[in-house]
């Protein structure tokens, strides 16, 4: 048995000791949604600090939460609280959160975050459903292969379903959402970008850009989730706008944005649920 996965089946061990819950959808909560978790209806918590072998970073300590629970009668597990590569842990564990919630039942992933805007058609405050992306940090399948999970090689080409797109778009058009569309490019950070950086990325075909997401999307790929994902574009890139960018601007167009982004999410979810049976 792989090191990876004997790691991830302690988890799993730890998870259904303490619930027999099993999701349809996992749900990944970026800047602006924390709070999601707090409006479902909710069967039970775990802490990511109770998972033994869960993932603990060295610098920043640690926070978050598993929440199950019911969107509408879609059973979901939702992240309360990522885990990102800038904070310092390995491209493993930053997955590790992901591949358990497969091993827990998930068939679909659902990835959120803030992004800066790279698309000159943008405007802060715009939602995102995210069509491809660019993986600019190291990729989490480095290492030795957990075959039980997936293949050495996967294919990428789909990595977020065009089913599920076609889905969460038709749910925006219904729900008089506006959404854009594009590819999501992830950096390491945790510095945000520089103007020539913006530049470069646009270059490359990104519409938006971020420090998460994308590493979570090849995982969940990898060991055979269907991936759907919503960016918030908080702000406009490095760059585009004359004032410097902050967090705190960041943070706060999120969760200006976070009603509208919630009420995608929700509809989006129970919309999705269809596919699985
Ligand atoms: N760059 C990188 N990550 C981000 C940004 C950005 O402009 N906005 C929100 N997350």
């Amino acid at each position: 048995m792989s090191a990876v996965y004997e790691r991830l089946k302690k988890c799993y061990e730890c998870f259904r000791a303490k619930t027999d819950f099993t999701p349809d959808i996992a749900l990944v909560l970026g800047s602006g949604l924390g709070d999601y978790a707090d409006g479902i209806k909710i069967v039970s918590v775990l802490d990511y600090g109770d998972i033994d072998g869960f993932p603990v970073s060295t610098v920043t300590g640690h926070k978050g939460r598993f929440v199950f629970g019911y969107v509408g009668d879609v059973k979901v597990v939702i992240m309360q609280g990522r885990v990102h590569y800038y904070e310092g842990y390995k491209m493993e564990d930053v997955v590790l959160p992901i591949r358990l919630m497969k091993l827990m039942g998930a068939k679909i992933l659902m990835l959120t975050n803030a992004a800066g805007g790279v698309n000159y058609g943008f405007h802060a405050g715009d939602l995102m459903l995210i069509s491809d992306q660019i993986c600019m940090a190291p990729s989490p399948l480095i290492g030795e292969n957990p075959d039980e999970l997936g293949v050495r090689f996967p294919d990428m080409s789909n990595i977020y379903d065009k089913d599920l797109r076609n889905i969460v778009r038709e749910t925006a058009k219904s729900a008089g959402i506006p959404l854009q569309e594009g590819v999501y490019i992830q950096l390491t950070g945790p510095n945000y970008e520089s103007p020539a950086e913006i530049r470069m990325v646009r270059t490359l075909g990104a519409d938006a850009v971020g420090m998460s997401t994308a590493c979570e999307a090849i995982a969940a790929n990898h060991c055979g989730m269907k991936v759907a994902g919503i960016s918030c574009i908080s702000n406009l890139a490095c760059g585009m706008t004359d004032k410097p960018l902050t967090h705190a601007e960041v943070q706060e167009t999120a969760d200006r944005t976070a009603p509208l982004f919630k009420r995608l999410v929700t509809e989006s979810i129970i919309a999705l649920a269809k596919e699985i049976q």
